[in-house]
């Protein structure tokens, strides 16, 4: 899809069709009164008609309104004016996509941008239309063997501003935007690809094939036997059970500085999760392919700051594998020792995202990182707290936690802290080992992040729980390219300080 800006009046543009808001009750926005006013009351006389009375998500599409220049008007509905929110917005720019990618229409030029929400200005409207609209017309179907084509689909989108001297932000919306809903593609299509495709291999091809398109990008791929070299015990100790050989993937992607610190994202990689010997119950475990989202949302990240140039050292680092049982797997009681000598008891093989990330967070000391964040898929417990609207935040310093929470309410991909208090630590005492892989029933997000704080001394830590966020479940099963939007947003902000 082809995205730019404009700026003018509605009636002069020539265009397949022209995207306006209606407010409830039958109240033209801005751009449609003008429309309307050129017309003669074209669009009131329908309004009067009650033919369209604004809610939220109703669409009217019109032809030869006079006195225009397009072939065509879609009328949307955006509710009440006064409550008109990013939520409306994107409900609005969903059903417009859809509804354009339906007609005869190749291209349109969408008034919505132009619309007034609270604290946002035209570079964020822009962006998040364009970030929007992709991800609304985002399907996956190559694993289908016949696939229903749209005989006319959308190609091009003009996105107005109110004013000339809003062109250049809006571009700078624009490019955004598109380096955003590219990462959240890919991020969707490996949380999608199922775990007999999207193995530990195919993510390491994967970082390679991100490569080849970005000079200031290095990537190397660790094997069992470089992890067995750097005492990796806890990583290997999940893919012991597994045919599938373990990667430790690293992406360097060097757009700052020759001397500045990184920041380093990693990213839980479990291709498919099936719990290991402490085997998951059967309903719905087909979902345990989601278990790499995090590992995805590194790669969308890394991807939105290639296609940007983004100028800002960044490392991603992927720890994948399978967990699965077997007669080499890990048991239940089984003690290992992670690459910083810490010894772990394993009481649950399903506490294995862990397990993998304790010793991808040692390996990124030797980056001497600014702050590193990890995103995981980590706990059910963090989906029985927040639901699917936040992710759960949980950090070692409480500015980067702000700086994240920030973010994400800035890209609209929230997420919310939970407390890392020491308190909670004993949870994990063991009788036998440095400390026990899980902490009981009790507080679960908070305990993972427990564990992982004891691998993180040494630098500034965040950890977002995206079990909750990463996929939709039920008829909309499929994953959603979360956090790909608050990461990029994180990246952005921090580039645009140097
Ligand atoms: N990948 C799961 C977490 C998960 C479960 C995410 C369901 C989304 C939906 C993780 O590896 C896991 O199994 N965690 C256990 C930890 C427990 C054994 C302490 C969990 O949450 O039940
Ligand atoms: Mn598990
Ligand atoms: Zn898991």
């Amino acid at each position: 899809m082809e995205f730019n800006v404009t700026s003018g009046n509605p009636e002069k543009q020539r265009s397949g069709c022209l995207v306006i808001g209606v407010f409830e009750a039958r109240k033209l926005s801005a751009a449609g009164k003008e429309l309307d006013k050129a017309s003669g009351g074209f669009l009131t006389t329908l309004l009067h008609r009650g033919d369209m009375e604004g809610r939220v998500g109703q669409t009217l599409l019109v032809h030869n309104v006079p006195k225009t220049q397009c072939d065509r008007v879609l009328l949307v509905g955006c509710g009440k004016e006064r409550e008109f929110d990013v939520n409306n917005y994107r409900k609005a720019v969903n059903i417009i996509t859809r509804t354009l990618n339906d007609t005869g229409t190749t291209d349109a030029v969408s008034y919505l941008t132009d619309l007034d929400i609270k604290g946002r200005d035209s570079y964020w409207k822009v962006r998040d239309h364009v970030q929007t609209t992709t991800d609304a017309l985002y399907v996956f179907d190559q694993l289908k063997s016949s696939t229903d084509k749209v005989r006319r689909p959308l190609k091009k989108m003009s996105l107005s501003v109110p004013t000339k001297g809003e062109l250049s932000a809006g571009e700078q919306g624009i490019a955004e935007g598109q380096a955003i809903a590219a990462g959240m593609k890919l991020a969707k299509d490996l949380g999608n690809l199922p775990g007999n495709i999207c193995t530990p291999t195919y993510l390491a091809d994967q970082a390679k094939t991100l490569k080849k398109h970005a000079r200031k990008l290095s990537v190397s791929i660790l094997e069992e036997a470089d992890m067995k070299k750097l005492g990796m015990g806890s990583l290997l100790s999940v893919s012991a059970g597994s045919r599938q050989p373990a990667k430790l993937i690293v992406m360097d992607y060097r757009g700052g500085k020759k001397g500045d610190k990184p920041v380093v994202l990693v990213g839980k990689g479990v291709t498919f999760d099936s719990g290991g010997i402490s085997l998951k119950p059967g309903a719905a475990m087909d979902e345990m392919k989601f278990d790499m989202c995090g590992a995805a949302s590194v790669f969308g990240a890394m991807t939105a700051i290639t296609q940007l140039d983004l100028a800002l050292n960044v490392v991603g680092i992927v720890p994948a594998t399978e967990n699965l049982p077997d007669g080499l797997a890990t048991k239940p009681g089984d003690i290992v020792t992670s690459m910083s000598g810490q010894t772990i008891e394993v009481l649950n093989t399903d506490a294995e995202g862990r397990l993998i990330l304790c010793d991808a967070l040692t390996y990124a000391e030797k980056f001497n990182p600014a702050a590193v964040v990890d995103i995981a898929t980590l706990t059910g417990a963090c989906v029985i707290a927040l639901g699917k609207h936040a992710a759960g935040l949980l950090s070692n310093h409480s500015p980067l936690a702000h700086e994240l929470q920030k973010c994400g309410t800035v890209s609209h991909d929230r997420c919310w802290e939970m407390p890392l208090w020491d308190e909670y630590q004993q949870q994990l005492d063991s009788n036998f080992a440095d400390m026990a892989n899980i902490g009981g029933r009790e507080a679960g997000t908070i305990t993972a992040a427990c564990f992982l704080s004891r691998f993180t001394k040494n630098y500034h830590w965040a950890h977002l729980d995206i079990a909750g966020v990463a996929w939709n479940q039920g008829k909309e099963k499929g994953a959603t390219g979360r956090p790909v939007p608050l990461l990029t947003q994180f990246l952005l902000d921090r580039a645009a300080k140097k």
